[in-house]
């Protein structure tokens, strides 16, 4: 299909660019994304996001993450959902959170039932993608992951969390093959740019 094939090209093309940028880059791009999320997200006592640990040349959040722990915000991780594997689950992550590798060798916290937050009650939730647009389209692995999890959160809820896709700036490409179940994302932030999509 064309539209499969498309977005193949591009999750290849863009990330093999995210991967070759130097430790120097990537560094300075944790640093300045910082800033950006934190012009965005405006952390209170106990606000909660939802981030993640980067991988594939993903952009690094431990900036972030330390800035929001310092204002008292608290952070959670995705844990690959044990019986449906297929949807995300989000539980707390602090510093000294035990942690296990999932079948992607990426780390997540240990599963524990009482410190998992529904998606819905989540505050931000900051996203990795593999592509973006500068309308809030997101091209991510190709798992269908955070779509479906997204899914979840009821339309007619009026406090929703707001979705924040995080990604370098050569990750932006002028219009992405969009799919029915892709969910758009409200804001994009990148180390040079905060793109606000809200529809
Ligand atoms: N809401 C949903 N319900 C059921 N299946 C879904 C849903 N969203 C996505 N999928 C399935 O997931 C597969 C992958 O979706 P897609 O190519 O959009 O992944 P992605 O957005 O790149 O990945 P991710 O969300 O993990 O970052 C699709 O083939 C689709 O069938
Ligand atoms: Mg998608």
């Amino acid at each position: 299909m064309q539209l499969d094939s498309q977005r193949v090209d591009i999750r290849k093309r863009m990330r093999s660019l995210r991967k070759n940028l130097s430790q120097t880059e990537q560094k300075s791009a944790a640093n300045a994304l910082n800033i950006n999320i934190s012009q965005v997200i405006k952390v209170k006592k106990a606000t909660k996001i939802g981030g993640y640990l980067s991988n594939d040349g993903e952009p690094d959040l431990s900036p972030a993450f330390e800035n929001i722990w310092g204002q008292k915000g608290r952070t959670y991780l995705p844990i690959i959902h044990p019986f449906s594997g297929v949807h995300l689950l989000f539980q707390h992550y602090e510093k000294n959170s035990p942690m296990k590798a999932n079948r992607y060798a990426i780390l997540e916290p240990v599963l524990n039932c009482s410190h998992i937050c529904p998606v819905a009650e989540l505050d931000y939730i900051l996203t990795p993608l593999v592509a973006f647009d500068s309308q809030g389209n997101r091209l991510g692995m190709g798992g269908g992951f955070y779509d479906r999890t997204f899914a979840q959160i009821p339309d007619d809820k009026v406090k929703k969390p707001i979705l924040i896709g995080v990604a370098h700036q050569c990750q932006e490409v002028d219009t992405l093959p969009i799919a029915s179940w892709d969910v758009p994302l409200d804001y994009i932030i990148t180390p040079e740019r905060i793109y606000c999509t809200t529809r």
